[in-house]
This record gives C-alpha cells, structure tokens and sequence, in this order.
C-alpha cells in the first residue's frame, strides 16, 4: 500500500527520490520521507505527515546532498499518521535507515525482545523494530545481516536500506510485496511499482519473495535467503511514459475514462484473432470444467459477478463469484475439474494472491485475469496461465479502464468456451463479434454523454445518498456505479437488484431520493420498468442509462434518460459503465473531493 523508491548513482539523490515519489503518491498519501547518504556519510532524514507536498517544503527548506538515498509515501497501518510514524525509520545510532511496505505480524513480539536489549522504540510502528534489528545484527556483512533478518521476519516487507557502515551500497529485500529493480547508465533504481521507473528505465527485475539486492553505481547483485547469488532476470515493460502522466487531463480518473475506448480495442485484438480458442486450455479441458469460481476484491469482483452472468448464460457452466478476503478464510470445497480465475488489476491484492494460494493448495486449476505483468499473482500462477488486460497503468485510485478491460477479457472467455462447448448459437455469436469488434467506436460514442452526466452532477452533488438499480447485468454494473461512486465522492450510495427493491430497500423512497437505474437488457425490460414504476411513485427522481433501442419505453417512466449506442445486449452494460463512472467523477469534482487519492484509499491493496 506505501510507496518505496531508492536510488543510488551520480546524481543528486533528492530530485530523484522526489520525483519517485510523485509517481507513486496514489500508493500512498499520509506521509511521506526521505533518507539521504550525505558527504560525511551520515544518513539525513527529512519527512512529514501529509501529502508529497508537505515533504517538498521541508526538502525546500532544508535540503540534502548524496548520490544515493531512499523514500516513502505512506497509507498508515500501524500508527496514526504522524511526523514521528512516517518513514524513513532510524535506529537510536541512525546509521541505519529503513522504508518499508507491508506489516511486520510478529512486531509485538520483536518489540519485548528488543525492549529486553534495552531498545525502546520512538514511534508506534511495526517498521521501527527493522531498523533495530539491523543494528543489532549486523557485524559488517549486510547480506549476512538480511539473511538472518528473514529468518526473523513474519509478514510482509518490501524494504529499502541505507547504512552508513556501507555508504555506496543501496540494500534491498522483500517478502509478498512488491519490490522493482533497474539499473541503466550507471545508477541503480528501486521501487514499488512501474511508473516509478518509467522515466530511467524499461527493463527491469521483479525481485522475488526473500531474495535480497545490492544496487550500487556499478551494478545489481541479488541472492537469496540463504545468501546465494541468483540469476537477474529482466523484464521489458512495453508502457509509455506518457501512460503514467496526466496529459493534459485535470486528474488521472478522468484521463483513464477516457482511455477505454483504445484500452479495450487493445485488448480485444490481443485475444480475438482468427479463432476464438486462445483460451490457455485445450478443448478437451475446456469440456471437462465442471464449475468456475472467480475470486477478486472490490471492482475486479465486480467484473467477476458481470462474468458470473455472462458464463453460466452463454457457456453454461456454473459460476460462484467470491471475495476473496471471505475465500481464504473459510475452508472452500474445491470440485474436481474446477478451475478458478483470479482477477486483479494490480496483481498484488494481498488477498486474492492468498485465494490463489489456497485454490492451487485445494488442487484447482487457476487463471489469472491481470493488468501488471512480473505482478505477484502472475508469478504465483504463471505466465500461461494469465491473460493480461492491456489497460495500461491505472493510476487513480479508483478503477475505470481496468475494470472494462476485465469484464471484456471475461466476456471473451465466456465467448471461447461457449463455442467450444457448442452452447452458442451462430447468430448470436455473430452479434457479439460485431459488437466486440466495434467496441472502440461504441465507448467514443458514450463518452459524449460527458457534457450532460456533468450537468447531472451540478444538480445533485449534494445529495446525502444515492441508490443504484438494475436487473441481471445491469444489477452487476449497479454494484460497480455505487462503489464508484462512494469512494471518490464520499456520498453514501447503495445498489440494489431491483426486484428486490419491493422486499425492503422501497421504505427508502420518497421525495428527494435520487436513484441512478439501469436498463440495458431487452429481456428484463417489462420488469425493469415496473421496477422504475415502483420508484417514482414514491417521489424519487430517476436518472436512467439506457440502450437506444429501449430508451423510449424507460424516458415515460422517469426523470432523465441518458442514451447509449444499441449494442449485443452482454455488450452493453460495458457501455453503460461509462456516465456512471462520469457521474462519479463529477459529482466528487463538485464536491471538492481529492478524485484521484480519496482519504483511507490506497491503490494497492498490499496488505489485509
Ligand atoms: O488491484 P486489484 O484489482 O486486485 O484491486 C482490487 C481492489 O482493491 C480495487 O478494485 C478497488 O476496489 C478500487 N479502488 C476500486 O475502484
């Protein structure tokens, strides 16, 4: 969840950790830090509670000189946000400084054994006792050190380390979270995520769990925990670095929003070739799956309830959709031949990679739909057994692009299996090819609906609570628009399956309530609009997205219609996505709400 980055080379290290950092400020945005090796080889500390921008002016104020260095942008787990409690942490010497990301589970225990050394710790974090730890350790071999350090170590940890006994070297070791290696024209790069290293270099090492690294201006050396040498192996990362900036956009959701259209083109054309057997499966295994279950967190399980309907509809196979969080921890049966997909945008989500564990521990068979290739869950199921959704880098903490590309990847393997099953008729695989085939031109069609969601926004901003409704797919999307929605703006907002409005959720209605509907499935129409019905009767005001074809009929039944293109009716809800992700984003614009970094959030849900 917190940003890490490191440098070690020629340069300034300051300008470099600071930009690092700006580009990791979505991970993590409570406080923020840096650790210096000035010319004296002393280590200089500067940080702050609060954004980037807080750490600037002190920096401003009170810089600091040395070639190599190491920074933080923190999501608080353990400890209040605070100066004190934001990284870098020391120990009582400094001459070790340490960044970390993830939760050491054995703290409480380190802490009596450090307290029983006559170590006391000066701040309320589970970080601070590495620091000691290290100190005590160490009898001038940090590898050595690290080694033991593992062995100490329960939990998560991607750390950097500075140590002034060791003044050229950066020191790195991780376990279950993510730590990116790069090294290019004589200085060596560290951090938690991609676009940090975007702008040095694009060839880069995932180091792996309870592998330590040693980056100095000469090169990258990396073992393993039992302090052997092991091999580098690189990875191109084919992003632009454009990919991680704003481009002119006002913030990165809005940016991304307008990302689908290529996104999802990009992704179709990976997948949907000549054939549609591209699936990582034969056809054989493919008649032999007698149960799917898709384990994700937040919108990449909402991606995986619009599959739950697309796959049992077209392919016929049962479908259960789980959070992951309740997966891991309550015993799940696992079928024989069953397989299950773990989708994740990141590819870290410390819950799903543990679902992942457990499903292959139970002997299922396990795919991986994922954004970020090197991630943690690809390297847990393997390269053929994931298939990436193009997305690009999604930046703002709330997801738009990915979760599109999600749900089009799932609607593509629901599509495969389907005709290998033979339980696809010609014709309707004919209006989903085509549809899928124009799906750049559809999503730019939608996004013209930009203008009238923002006048929505100005309307209703202020609203206290927002309902969402739909049927079937449109009750999967639902879901989406209300977390969407909540997370930027901070508005309450609930979705619900219409037909269940009538058994509790309709007390609500009355004057003033506004409840954002979808429509989009012409064989739920008859029951939708009686849904709507029930609604407006009530008093509330009704904001219904709508496929043209059906927009007639739903405009007599409430307030504003906003029209999408006619498309495949599993295509739609796709499209439908689009002005309720528009409408989230402006109403948290209005609001004044932080769009891309909402308080509590962090982009990487590394820990539980
Ligand atoms: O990286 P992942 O797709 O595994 O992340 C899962 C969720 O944390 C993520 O989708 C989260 O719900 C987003 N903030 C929603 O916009």
């Amino acid at each position: 969840m917190c940003g890490i980055v490191g440098y070690v080379g020629h340069r300034q290290a300051l300008p470099v950790l600071m930009d690092g950092l700006s580009r990791l400020s979505y991970r993590g945005y409570d406080s923020a830090g840096i650790a210096v090796m000035d010319p004296q080889n002393r280590i200089q500390v500067r940080k702050s509670r609060g954004k980037l921008a807080e750490l600037e002016k002190i920096v401003a104020r009170d810089s600091v000189t040395g070639t190599i260095g190491i920074g933080h942008t923190r999501w608080a787990t353990h400890g209040e946000p605070s100066d004190r409690n934001a990284h870098p942490h020391t120990d009582a010497s400094g001459s070790i400084a340490v960044v970390h990301n993830g939760i050491i589970e054995n703290h409480e225990e380190l802490k009596m054994y450090l307290k029983k050394q006559g170590i006391n710790m000066s701040t309320q974090t589970d970080t601070e006792v590495i620091a000691h730890l290290i100190h005590l350790m160490y009898q001038g071999d940090m590898v050595e050190t690290l080694v033991e350090l593992i062995r100490v170590l329960e939990g998560s940890y991607a750390l950097g380390i500075l140590c002034e006994q060791e003044p050229e070297k950066l020191y790195c070791v991780r376990n279950e979270s993510p730590l990116i290696i790069g090294f290019c024209n004589g200085a060596g790069y560290i951090a938690s995520d991609i676009p940090a290293l975007l702008n040095h270099t694009r060839d880069v090492v995932f180091l792996q769990d309870r592998e330590i690294a040693i980056l100095t201006d000469n090169g990258i050396q990396i073992f393993d925990a039992h302090g052997q040498h092991v091999a580098q192996n690189f990875y191109h990362v084919n992003w632009e670095m454009s990919d991680a900036e704003k481009d002119g956009y006002r913030h990165f959701m809005l940016k991304e929003i307008h990302e689908q259209p290529e996104a999802l083109e990009r992704t179709i054309n990976r997948y949907c070739r000549e054939t549609n057997r591209w699936l990582p499966f034969t056809d054989e295994e493919v008649l032999s799956f007698r149960k799917l279950t898709i384990v994700a967190c937040g919108t990449a399980y909402h991606a995986g309830v619009y599959a739950k309907y697309v796959i049992e509809s077209l392919a016929g196979i049962p479908v259960e959709t789980e959070v992951a969080s309740e997966y891991r921890y309550r015993n799940p049966v696992v079928a024989d031949n069953e397989l299950v997909i773990a989708v994740s945008q990141s590819g870290e989500t410390a819950d799903t990679l543990a679902a992942v564990r457990l499903a292959k521990q139970k002997g299922a068979r396990v795919l991986a739909v994922c954004n970020v290739a090197g991630s943690s869950i690809v390297r847990e199921v393997g390269e053929k057994n994931t298939m990436y959704t193009h997305a690009g880098p999604e930046i703002a903490v709330a997801s738009t692009k990915a979760y599109l590309t999600q749900t089009v990847i799932l609607l593509l393997m629901a599509v495969s299996m389907a005709e290998i099953r033979k339980t696809i008729d010609p014709q309707r695989l004919l209006s989903l090819t085509q549809s899928l085939r124009e799906i750049k031109e559809l999503t730019e069609n939608v996004l013209r609906t930009e203008e009238l969601v923002q006048r929505l926004a100005n309307q209703f901003f202020m609203k206290k609570h927002v309902f969402f409704a739909g049927r079937g797919l449109d009750y999967a999307l639902s879901i989406e628009a209300a977390l969407k929605l909540k997370e930027v703006s901070y508005i309450f907002s609930e979705a619900y399956a219409a037909g269940e409005l009538k058994h509790g959720p309709l007390a609500m209605m009355q004057e003033g309530c506004l409840v954002m509907a979808s429509v989009t499935q012409p064989e739920l129409l008859e029951k939708s609009l009686s849904n709507l019905q029930e609604i407006t009767a009530r008093g509330a005001y009704v904001v219904a997205v709508t496929s043209n074809l059906l927009a007639d009929r739903v405009a007599v039944h409430v307030n504003q219609a906003i029209r999408i293109p006619d498309c495949d009716p599993l295509v739609a809800p796709l499209l439908a996505a689009i002005p309720m992700q528009l409408f989230a984003y402006y109403m948290a614009v209005e609001r004044g709400c932080d769009v891309d970094q909402p308080r509590n959030l962090a982009k990487s849900v590394t820990v539980e």
